[in-house]
Parts: structure tokens; C-alpha cells; sequence
């Protein structure tokens, strides 16, 4: 979804993405080193900052669970590759974030048990009614996990783009990736899953309710 003009409206911007925190209600400030750069980020958003990562690593966390689910039961198959190529860019992504984790010292979403038996559930469920039903899945997340990003993107350059430069860079390079898991799911036949937009739509609220957890909880 695109917003014009979000950046000097955050009002609109707000109502156009959905954000539900404006980065100015956290005032607790501090002083953090960035664990690729070492550079110190003085005066960081700290509650921002700490949910974007722990939301973020807990979705790469369930791409990671998901790919593994699909991996159980297609891996052999002709899409074997295709899944494991996807598979080792969400398990680099997941690593990103635990890096991140550790450098900010963020603690991860008491969901994580949950994600680890839902997402490999999710994707071996949907890799049962083939290779159409995983790459389905697949679109559907990659869909809902690239809105999340660009939703952060426009939060954090609406509050400092070049003091989260790093971060801002990792987050667009990481929704790149999944725009072209994506567009991968779509090559390989996801629209002719059987319900496509109703498996679709469900998996979609089904990641949106995750989201919204992982970012509380
Ligand atoms: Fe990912
Ligand atoms: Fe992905």
C-alpha cells in the first residue's frame, strides 16, 4: 500500500499503515552499539526499536518453521530446491536478528514455542496438498511479512533515517528477499492451489494475528 505524502503527514500515514505506535510516545532514550558497524546510536527509540527486532525475528523464526514443515514433505520433490534455496535466505534473515537481539539485548516473544509447532504445521499442512499448497503459503506470508517491513520502513524514516540508516538498510534488503520468495510462489503455480483465496486470506489473518501477538507479548 502506498501513502504520498506520509512522511509529512503521520496522521494519514498512521491511518494509511495501520502503525499503531507513533515513535514519539516512547521518550525512554538511550545510548546502544550496533553490532555490524560498532557505531553507537546515541538516543534510539529504545521500545521501538525493541519490538521492531523481536517482531521481526519471531516472523523470520515462523519463515524458518514454515520452510522446514514444507521441506519435510516436498523435499524430495522437484521443488526441493526451490524451497531449500528460500529455506537458507530465512535461516540468514532469522540469524540477522538474533544478532540483533543479542547486540540490543532484546528478549524474544514468549510465542516462540507456539510459532515453532504453528509454522511447521503451516507449512507441511499446505505442503500436503502439493506443491501448489505450499507455494500458496508462501505468497500469502511473503505478502503479509512485506507490508510488515515497509510499515517499520516508513516508521523509522518518518523518525530518523540516518540514525537508523543500518537498520533501515537490513529491513529493505530482508523485504526484497521475501518480495521474491513472493513472486517465486507465484512462478511455481501458487494460484492453482485448491481455494486459493481462501487459503490465502486465512493464512494472512492468521500471520496478521501473529504479528500483533509477537509485537505484545
Ligand atoms: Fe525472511
Ligand atoms: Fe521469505
Amino acid at each position: 500500500m502506498i501513502c504520498a505524502g506520509a512522511a509529512a503527514a503521520p496522521a494519514l500515514w498512521r491511518l494509511c499503515t495501520g502503525a499503531r505506535w507513533p515513535l514519539s510516545a516512547y521518550a525512554k532514550k538511550i545510548s546502544i552499539r550496533f553490532c555490524s558497524s560498532r557505531m553507537t546510536l546515541d538516543n534510539i527509540n529504545r521500545a521501538a526499536v525493541d519490538r521492531i527486532i523481536r517482531v521481526d525475528h519471531a516472523g523470520e523464526y515462523g519463515a524458518d518453521r514454515i520452510l522446514a514443515g514444507q521441506m519435510a514433505v516436498l523435499g524430495r520433490t522437484s521443488v526441493g530446491p526451490v524451497i531449500q534455496k528460500m529455506w537458507d535466505q530465512e535461516k540468514a534473515h532469522l540469524k540477522k536478528f538474533s544478532e540483533l537481539m543479542v547486540a540490543f539485548r532484546v528478549r524474544p516473544t514468549a510465542l516462540m514455542p507456539l510459532w515453532n509447532v504453528m509454522g511447521f504445521a503451516l507449512g507441511a499442512g499446505t505442503a500436503l496438498l502439493g506443491k501448489e499448497g505450499a507455494m500458496a503459503c508462501t505468497v500469502a506470508v511473503e505478502e503479509t511479512i512485506a507490508h510488515h517491513y515497509n510499515n517499520q520502513i516508513r516508521m523509522l524514516m518518518e523518525e530518523d533515517p540516518e540514525k537508523y540508516e543500518e537498520l533501515l538498510q537490513l529491513i529493505k534488503t530482508i523485504r526484497d528477499e521475501e518480495l521474491e520468495h513472493h513472486d517465486t510462489g507465484l512462478y511455481h503455480d501458487a494460484e492453482l492451489a485448491p481455494a486459493y483465496t481462501v487459503l490465502k486470506n486465512v493464512i494472512q489473518a492468521g500471520c496478521r494475528a501473529a504479528i500483533y501477538l509477537s509485537e505484545r507479548l
